[in-house]
Parts: C-alpha cells; structure tokens; sequence
C-alpha cells in the first residue's frame, strides 16, 4: 500500500500580506508581547482562559499564529495565573516563545513591564503588544497595524474598532478639532459622555520600544480598579509631545477578546465560516456551513466535498473528490482521492485512494485501508493494515492485523487480539475469503488464498490455499420435540410438517 501523498493541499491559514511599499524588514518588530497572565474569571473554568480551544487551537495559540506572520525577533508572552500550566502549552506550541512571569495580576501595563524586563529593559525598535484572548485577530492586521506605525513614525498606534456594543472595553477619545487620539479611558473610568463612544481600544498596539519603557515608569495607579493601565501610555505619550496615532480594524468581529463561553462559541462560529469561506472558494463543497465544524489544521484538495454534520479536526486532509459525512467526525485521519466516508467516527487513520468507510464505522489509530477497501458498517478497526481491494463489510473487529490485497473478512469476525494480558497479531494473506462468525484466536496467520468456515473458531495457523473448519460437527437428534414437549405449538408444528411431507411423497 502506498503511503497517502499531500498534492496540492489547499492550506487553510491565510496568506502573509505586507502593506504596500513597505519592506518586511522595515515592519519587523523587535518583541512582540502577548498578555496572559490573567485568570478569566467569566469562563468559569478550571482551565485557565487562554488554554480553552477553538477550531483545534487554544486561544492564545491563535494570538501566537497571527503573532508569528510578523516575524519578531522575540516574542514574549505574560504568565502568571496557572502559570506552569500556560508555559507548559506554551512550550508545546510554540518552542521559541519565551514567558515573563507576572506574579500578581496589577494591570495591562504592569505585564508590559514584566515582558520588557525580561528582554532586558528597554528594546530598541517596535513592540507590539497584543492580548492572548482574542483569537480572532490576522496576521494582516497585525502586520497592517506595523506598517502604519512605521509608514507614519508614530510612539504608539492603536488599533481600535468601531463596535455596537462598547461595553467594558476602553473607550477611544479624539481631539474634537484634529481628530487625533488624546486617551484612552477605561469603561469603569467613563464618563456617560465617554461611554457614549463606540470606538473601542482592541487591546493590540505598536510602540516605540524606548518611549514605551520611559512612559510605563510613569503610569500610576489612581484608577477604579487600582491597576497599572497599559492605555494609560498613550496620554503619557501624548502629553510629551510624542505623536500617537490609530488604526481603525476594517471589521470590528476581529479584535473581539473572549471573556466568557458565550464569545467563546460565537468567535468558534466566525472563525470555522471563515475556514469555511477559504476553502469554498478554493473548490470543495460544503453542503452545510452551519453543521460543519473544521480546525485551522484541516487541508482539502479540490472537488473534496463535505457533508453535514460533519467534524474535521487536527491534521486531517480530504483528497480530491473524496466525500466525507454526514454525520462523521474525523481527527489526524488522511482521506485518499476518490474516498467515501459515511457516519464514520475516524481517529489517526488513513485511508486509500476510492477506498469506501461506513457507514456507521469506527477507525481507530494505526487503521490504513488500501486503495478501493472497504470498511463497511459496524466495524471497528485498530492498529489494522488493510490492503488494497480489501473488505470488511460487515459487524466486525479488526484489531492487530494485517490483512493482504483483494481478500473478503466474512461477516461478524472478530481478530481475538487480546489474552487478558497482552495483545497479539494476526496476519489473514492476499486473496483469501474467511467464513462468516470467525474468530481468529491471535496469534494467527491465515496463508494467501486460503478460505476458513463460517462460525470457525481459528486458532492454528491455515497453510496457504487452504480451507480450515473449525467449529462443532452438527448432530441432528430426530423426533426430540415430540419425546421431550408432547402437546406443543412446536410439537404440532413439527407433526404437520411430517404429515405433508408423507402426503408429498
Ligand atoms: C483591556 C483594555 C481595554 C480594551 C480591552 C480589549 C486595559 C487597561 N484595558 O480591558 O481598554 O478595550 O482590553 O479587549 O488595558 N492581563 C495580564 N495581566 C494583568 C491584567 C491583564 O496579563 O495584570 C492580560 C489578560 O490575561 C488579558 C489581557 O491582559 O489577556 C487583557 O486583560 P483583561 O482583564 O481582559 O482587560 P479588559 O478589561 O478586557
Ligand atoms: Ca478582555
């Protein structure tokens, strides 16, 4: 069996756009500095927020991704609630990230400041500085929002939205005259005038990295909430004559920061239509948007499509022409061209070319089903190599196997892999037909074109072309329900049969 090739995979993560006539080394940031030393509370969750998953990521797996399009020649990320638990992640992730460590949670701005000591103090050049909840954001935005840093030599740009309900974010106010950003003011710090404001701070900013450390030694802490505010820069800056600009984000759903479980399910649902989207307009079909749910990971060749109710998840890969679902949920399993999956729960498998699975079939990891095989309905395989032409059609366990090309597994088998101690191989050739309700008792080895009974219990190995019974020769006791249950519906029967067949002969 060949080994599933990856031709033309249609990747799902956007493509890196630099903004014009800027240069990619111009735009590159000294750090970029990912905020996650918070608890989130309002996810009421024993994991900590930034760890909650969406479409295969954690969210700040998500900020890290988009964060790595820059190309920065560090990137910190903020510790500090559960934080071996997030560095852990981190580590598994990505390797080259290095973690600050926040102890108490005292502000946006005082968490800058644990990332640039880390760094060592002051960093010559840009720093970018995003929260790790929200998941949503681009690289293109982010790379957007350093170019226009660049491009207009500002101390610090915002990237800021216009949203229809500001609540709890910080509020953006501009100069009445120029329009240029004076503050930005906290919601619980608002004025109602200010709450009026429905441009909001995303949270994500470009800074000078010198004029950042200088100003975040002046921050103070006479707010509501007592903490050391990061958005409290820019009207430091701003006071000391530094120019400060903003960047509106083109749609305000980008920047959204995850709080809770039910922005944690409407971010899922943007990001998979996005995914979605992508992969629409390069060629597969989708028949229902709405119940089909894909992580970032998911690659498709054209002409692929996907039926409803379907999950694609980890690096999971549809081949050209190969259809999936409904009702199908496959993770880290490879689809060959031309493949059907129907009602399939799959795990770690990998299937061959025009191979056909399910429907109602269980492939767990170590299953490889060669080109035109067939895993057919209730059946359930696992570390089973099943070779081309190959079928299991029907009510079968295939464990610790490894089956020829073109050969038939009878109806209701069960490869016995297990002793109660340890599990054992069976080996059935090329072009054998075993018998239906087989068990073959592992470790067993079937030969190339042999057959085996039905309801044969094998427990020897069967020599090539040959053909092995083993099961109860069958007695026939005559005229025992007449002896043993005299006066029965199944003694009447019996003797009316016999009566007719007098009268027949
Ligand atoms: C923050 C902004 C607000 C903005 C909003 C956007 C401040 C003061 N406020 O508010 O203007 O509209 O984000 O979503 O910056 N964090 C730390 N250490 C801390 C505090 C927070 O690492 O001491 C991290 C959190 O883990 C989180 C991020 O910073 O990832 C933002 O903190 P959060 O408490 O969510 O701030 P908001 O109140 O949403
Ligand atoms: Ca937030």
């Amino acid at each position: 069996m060949s080994p599933v090739k990856r031709p033309g995979i249609l990747r799902m993560s956007p493509p890196v756009q630099k903004p014009k006539g800027t240069s990619v080394s111009a735009i590159r940031p000294a750090a970029v500095v990912v905020l996650a030393a918070g608890e989130g509370t309002r996810m009421k969750s024993a994991t900590p927020k930034v760890l909650h998953q969406l479409c295969g990521r954690s969210l700040v797996g998500h900020v890290l991704a988009a964060s790595r399009e820059l190309d920065p020649e560090n990137l910190v990320v903020v510790v500090g609630h559960a934080r071996e638990q997030v560095a852990a992640h981190l580590g598994e992730v990505d390797a080259a990230v290095r973690t600050a460590v926040q102890e108490q949670q005292n502000g946006t701005g005082h968490a800058v400041r644990m990332a640039l000591e880390e760094l060592g103090g002051a960093v010559d050049g840009t720093v970018v500085v995003v929260c790790g909840d929200t998941p949503l954001l681009t690289g293109e935005t982010l790379t957007a929002l350093a170019g226009t840093h660049h491009a207009d030599g500002n101390a610090v740009t915002v990237l800021t939205a216009e949203v229809p309900d500001a609540t709890g974010y910080g509020r953006i106010v501009r100069d009445e005259v120029s329009g240029a950003v004076t503050a930005i003011v906290e919601h619980k710090d608002a004025s109602d005038a200010q709450r009026a404001i429905r441009e909001i701070n995303s949270g994500v900013f470009a800074f000078d990295g010198q004029l950042l450390a200088d100003a975040l030694g002046k921050v103070r802490t006479d707010n509501s909430q007592g903490e050391e505010y990061l958005t409290d820069v820019l009207g430091i800056l701003r006071e000391a004559g530094h120019r400060v600009g903003a960047s509106v984000a083109g749609d305000h759903r980008e920047i959204a920061g995850i709080n809770n479980r039910v922005q944690l399910a409407e971010a899922r649902r943007i990001l998979n239509d996005r995914l979605l989207e992508r992969a629409m307009l390069a060629g597969v079909t989708v028949v229902d948007p709405a119940t089909t749910w894909v992580d970032v990971t998911v690659t498709f060749e054209q002409d692929a499509v996907v039926n409803p109710n379907t999950l694609l998840q980890g690096d999971t890969h549809v081949g050209q022409g190969a259809e999936v679902g409904p009702n199908s949920r496959l993770k880290d399993t490879r689809v060959g061209a031309g493949a059907r999956v129907d009602n399939t729960v799959s795990d770690s498998a990998h299937i061959g070319a025009d191979a056909s699975v399910g429907p109602y079939a269980y492939l767990r990891p170590g299953t490889r089903l060669g080109a035109k095989g067939k895993i057919g309905t209730y059946v359930e395989t696992k570390n089973a190599s099943i070779g081309e032409g190959t079928k299991v059609p029907h009510l079968s366990y295939v464990g610790d196997a490894t089956i020829g090309e073109y050969s038939n597994i009878g109806a209701a088998s069960v490869f016995v892999n297990y002793d109660g101690e340890s599990k054992h191989h069976t080996t059935v050739g090329s072009h054998c037909k075993t018998g239906s309700d087989n068990m073959f008792v592992a470790p067993v080895t079937v030969g190339d074109g042999a057959y085996t009974a039905a309801g044969s219990v094998i427990t020897k190995d069967v020599p090539p072309g040959s053909l092995a019974v083993a099961r109860g020769q069958q007695r026939n006791i005559e005229g025992w329900v007449a002896r043993k249950r005299p006066g029965s519906a199944a003694a009447k029967a019996a003797e009316a049969a016999s009566r007719q067949g007098a009268s027949e002969d």
